[in-house]
């Protein structure tokens, strides 16, 4: 009987949704470990922990890697569930997302899985990053009865459980859809000769739905509108159509509709293209580079002058100082310099088109990272699937397509590198998916690229890998044998023994193991990049100067959503321009444009093309590094066209280091504003609202102290005179005044 009681008391909390044929629960029974009589509806779970489900277990405080769980879910259906439907056979079980794999059973039935779990004999495969929505009969329901969601689970490593991260809000539902719910619309950019816009209406309901395809597009320039189609479709049951559009050369933004006349309902999309603003590079040579390099005294020189136009080129320099060598085929200068000062160096390129010459000042002091790092990190793309193969095939895309051409010069290898036992000696080893780094490291430093790895002050780190702790010293040494330039040295694992700390109150217990590190990074023959990550504690830009990083991570993980860019980007950064400067940055988290999916699961990035141009106008501002974070053997032109703009980058690398700092912020409009080392000031003006916005700026120029300034618009490189502009819903207008 008491028990009995006990259940009632843990019942689930049911609310009811807007939608008042949605059944939504936050909290699930739950247990670690993995056993099959878990599925079954009768199975006593009464003695199970409640938890809830729309939060990982890190968030919760449960860290655990590799490990089966379950959850079970109970709830009592209604015929009131069919109420509002119009269509009364099936009904959507939605369990959110499930880090990493899942096997979903409803009363000890399987009705779905998503990713592989480890017992699979294809293999596991980790999906976290998928919505789970699996369809059912409605007969399957029992109606007024305790029914049972039993969903098995994997975490390989990292956060997991349901509902990855906090900008997702997954959550467990039942809801009995409208058919018209089952009508998806996507729409896919075709790069063929004339560009076709491909829009693909499916239908993944158990019966025919008919009504009219509408497109209409707006002329983003003359802000007109037009239809362009109105279209009686029938699809049938689980079938798709595809239809083609040919896309237009101005930008345009396509809105697309199904509208069943019947129902009087639609699904509708908006399909913004991907515009691509940055001027066609010339082919003649053109330096791409802030034109200062920072080494310390008797470390390598490793510097590939990133210079665009066509191949082959020819390099040289008129001065090249004593104990430096010149790749003149491939532009790559290496060597080193034993005395303090600056070096100043005449470099020259020249291909079939014509030549260029600019000066490279080489700073040997104590200084390294006097403009933020360029480069690449493998965590946005490949999160812990990331291996060797994947680092080179990068790493060979980042030269073939150009990247190092404008700079980005930084391979980093994030988590999941690491072997789960030291070997004898202590020293740390790798895994099988990364046969040879030094190999990588010898590999990327003849073509002048950079190397970076991560690890952790604890004894795990993020992903479950093991981390630095008590052999930080050999960890260090194996880095330099590696030929490592780059550390990303992560908290994580290192939150558990600073618990335990009697001192953990005060900010030394928190500097004590980034110290520690940099005294053994410090005592290696070679500059290696020291990039804290512990998310903003204890308001490390205060102190990561201290303990001589180059960069400190502001805040939590960024995601390819406008919520996580908006509150990192707009929220965050706003009072930290104080401590940016030469050697010593603001570190916002990696760019989240291009293919990403932190899995072997690659997607596009969900942000808007306009809201990319954001993106990256504002880490430019920021003085952020800018480490790219998606596949680059996959990256698109309009990718690559919004990382490589001469101009734009400019800012980000501008020798000043000035951070921006937020000068206007009226009605959703923003203006952040930095100065330059030439006298001019870099200034971007968002729109941050939803809608799209006619802003003039002419009010702000005096305000700012930019009158009689001349303009230039830094995507387009165009000087321009006219201070209205059109800004697209959470687009950008960057701009430079001198
Ligand atoms: C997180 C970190 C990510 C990534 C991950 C690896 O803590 O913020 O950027 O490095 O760990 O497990």
């Amino acid at each position: 009987m008491k028990r009995s009681i006990t259940i009632l008391a843990l019942m689930l909390v049911m609310t009811a949704t807007a939608g008042a044929q949605d059944i939504v629960t936050t909290k699930a029974k739950f247990h670690w470990g993995d056993n099959a009589e878990w599925k079954n509806p009768n199975y006593n779970d009464a003695d199970w922990q409640t938890i809830p489900v729309d939060k990982d277990w890190y968030a919760q405080g449960m860290n655990r890697e590799k490990t089966y769980a379950w959850y079970r879910i109970h709830f009592t259906p209604t015929p009131e569930l069919m109420k509002s439907s119009d269509q009364k056979k099936s009904v959507d079980i939605m369990v959110g997302y499930v880090d990493d794999a899942d096997e979903t059973y409803l009363n000890g039935q399987l009705i779905g899985g998503t990713g592989r779990l480890p017992d699979n004999p294809a293999g596991y495969e980790s999906m976290w990053s998928k919505q789970r929505c699996y369809t059912i009969d409605v007969t399957k329901l029992k109606m007024n009865k305790d029914n049972v969601i039993a969903v098995r689970m994997w975490n390989e490593g990292g956060e997991g459980g349901m509902s990855y991260g906090e900008n997702y809000d997954g959550m467990v539902a039942v809801r009995m859809p409208s058919r018209m719910d089952k009508i998806t619309i996507t729409t896919t950019e075709q790069a063929t000769a004339a560009p076709m816009l491909a829009v693909n209406v499916s239908n993944a309901f158990s019966g025919t739905q008919s009504g009219t395809l509408e497109v209409k597009a707006l002329n983003m320039d003359t802000r007109e509108t037009m239809v362009l189609m109105t279209k009686a479709l029938s699809i049938g049951a689980k079938k798709e159509k595809t239809i083609l559009l040919p896309q237009n050369e101005q930008a345009m933004r396509y809105y697309i509709s199904f509208t069943d006349n019947k129902l009087n309902r639609s699904v509708q999309v908006v399909h913004n293209p991907k515009y691509i603003l940055t001027p066609k590079a010339p082919e003649k040579p053109r330096f791409n580079m802030a034109g200062l390099y920072g080494v310390r005294p008797g470390s390598p020189v490793i510097y590939r002058l990133p210079v665009s136009g066509v191949r082959p080129m020819k390099f040289s320099v008129a001065n090249l100082p004593a104990g430096l060598t010149l790749d003149a085929e491939n532009g790559v200068i290496q060597g080193k310099l034993q005395n303090v000062g600056d070096y100043i160096l005449k470099v020259k390129a020249e291909n079939a088109k014509g030549v260029a010459e600019a000066q490279l000042t080489i700073r040997v002091g104590n200084t390294i990272a006097l403009t933020p790092p360029m480069g690449w990190n493998s965590w946005n793309c490949w999160g812990l699937s990331v291996s060797q193969e994947k680092v080179m095939a990068s790493a060979k895309a980042l030269l073939d397509k150009g990247l190092a051409d404008y700079g980005y010069a930084y391979m980093n290898v994030d988590d999941a590198w690491e072997a789960p036992e030291r070997n004898a000696d202590g020293t740390i080893a790798v895994n099988e998916k990364f046969p040879d780094m030094k190999g990588l490291g010898d590999w990327l430093h003849e073509r002048g690229l950079k190397f970076g790895i991560y690890s952790s002050p604890g004894d795990l780190t993020c992903g479950g890998y093991l981390g630095s702790i008590d052999h930080e010293l050999q960890d260090a040494e194996t880095y330099n044998s590696w030929g490592i330039d780059y550390l990303k040295y992560d908290w994580c694992g290192y939150g558990r023994k600073h618990a335990t700390e009697p001192d953990n109150q005060t900010v030394a217990s928190y500097v004590r193991p980034y110290l520690l590190m940099e005294r053994c990074l410090r005592q290696q023959p070679r500059d290696i990049f020291y990039s804290l990550c512990q998310y903003g504690m204890q308001d490390v830009w205060k102190w990561g100067y201290a303990v001589d990083a180059n960069s400190w991570r502001t805040t939590g993980d960024i995601t390819d959503t406008w919520a996580s860019l908006y509150d990192i980007g707009f929220i965050r950064q706003a009072e930290l321009y104080p401590y940016a400067a030469p050697g010593h940055w603001n570190d916002p988290d990696m760019l989240i444009v291009g293919k990403v999916g932190w899995s072997a699961n690659l997607r596009d990035s969900r942000l808007t093309p306009d809201e990319q141009y954001t993106h990256i106008s504002l880490w430019c501002l920021l003085a952020s590094n800018m480490l790219i974070g998606c596949d680059l053997a996959q990256i698109d032109d309009f990718t690559l066209n919004l990382l490589c703009n001469n101009e734009v980058n400019a800012i980000n690398q501008d020798i000043l280091g000035q951070q921006a700092k937020r000068v206007v912020d009226e009605d959703g409009v923003q203006i952040w504003m930095r100065q330059l080392s030439d006298g001019g000031y870099a200034v971007g003006v968002f729109n941050l609202n939803i809608d799209d916005v006619d802003v003039d700026i002419s009010k702000y120029i005096a305000r700012l102290g930019l009158s009689g300034k001349a303009m230039r618009d830094l995507w387009r490189q165009k000087d321009i005179n006219e201070t209205k502009f059109f800004i697209p819903t959470h687009g950008v207008r960057l701009l430079k005044f001198k």
